[in-house]
């Protein structure tokens, strides 16, 4: 694949889904397939919740949490704060990965990045929300003088980050869909959030207590990047499982971008904690990657007709 077919470069993309529908697959698959294409990639595990999600790169342990580096969530003393709450962003959230010490970060033998927004467990019982690690995920940019980055960033299962405004920061929304009806419901209902944040639906902002806060809330909402959903199906058993969830999800006007099926390989590469490794999913996630280069092909083709 030549150079300048690379057109992901710069593209923020977040993986959402319900909770087990693939998620941290998806991630873990999609950046060493984009990794493997010749793409810079930049991953960041910002669930609060599970852990494990290095296991899938062959890293043996996580690395520090940005969390520390940012110094600390509020409800200890710290300085990140919930996003809710506070809007303003992240103090120095642009990291150049050049500078940033090694500990927070892995770094696989073809150059993928790996980076944890932090753990919820980790901040002991009663630690409060887990807002400030959405805060991380929604704020941090990681640069380098040498080379610009494809991020990929895991989120926690369901919509409570989404409700936080991480979907501000983003290019585009990939929902992991398996063969469930809550699955569908959350690929429809992820849609029609992007589709507010496009049409300038504001923020909740009646509990902010300054006019500063209730502006900055807006702007950021106002001023989001995010333009498309994506939809990949999962866990797909048969093409009788395949047809039904893509005739149900047509109802909805979505067309999923390309599936994945259940296979023994994946789910045993989680169970043993090893690099994640299927040559069938590899396959999969070519040809899921082909159709987003096409995508921005065809988004730029009409960007420059729109321009002219
Ligand atoms: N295509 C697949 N084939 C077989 N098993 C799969 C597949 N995708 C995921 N699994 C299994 O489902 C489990 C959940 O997958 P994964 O951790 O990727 O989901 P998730 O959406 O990130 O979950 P969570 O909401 O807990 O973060 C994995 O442990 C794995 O065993
Ligand atoms: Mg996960």
């Amino acid at each position: 694949m030549e150079k300048d077919r690379l057109n992901l470069v710069g593209k923020r993309i977040g993986i959402f889904g319900k909770g087990g529908s693939g998620k941290s697959t998806l991630t873990a698959l999609l950046a060493m397939g984009l990794n493997q294409r010749g793409y810079h990639v930049c991953v960041l595990d910002a669930d609060s919740t599970n852990v494990g999600l290095h296991q899938a790169f062959g890293f043996d342990q996580s690395p520090t949490p940005l969390l520390d580096h940012f110094g600390g969530v509020v409800f200890s003393g710290g300085l990140v704060t919930c996003p809710v709450d506070d809007p303003a962003p992240i103090d120095h959230a642009s990291v150049n990965i050049d500078r940033l010490p090694s500990k927070y970060y892995q770094k696989t033998d073809h150059g993928l990045i790996f980076l944890a927004a932090g753990k919820i467990g980790d901040q002991g019982p009663g630690a409060g929300c887990d807002g400030p690690i959405a805060k991380i995920a929604r704020d941090l940019v990681v640069y380098s003088d040498r080379e610009e980055f494809v991020n990929i960033i895991d989120f926690k299962a369901g919509f409570e980050d989404s409700a936080r405004g991480v979907l501000t920061s983003l290019d585009w929304v990939i929902v992991v869909v398996d063969p469930t009806t809550a699955a569908v419901e959350m690929a429809v209902n992820m849609k029609e959030m992007v589709e507010q944040i496009k049409s300038d639906v504001l923020p909740a902002t009646a509990h902010l207590e300054t006019e500063e806060m209730v502006f900055l809330a807006n702007k950021i909402f106002t001023e989001a990047a995010v333009s498309e959903v994506f939809c990949v199906l999962n866990k797909i058993p048969n093409t009788e499982v395949e047809d039904y969830l893509r005739k149900k999800l047509a109802h909805y006007r979505i067309e999923p971008l390309g599936s994945l099926h259940l296979d023994e390989a994946i789910s045993l590469s989680w169970l043993k904690g090893r690099p994640l490794f299927s040559p069938e999913a590899n396959e999969e996630i070519k040809n899921l990657i082909n159709k987003l280069e096409q995508f921005e092909i065809e988004s730029d083709v009409i960007r420059n007709l729109n321009s002219e």
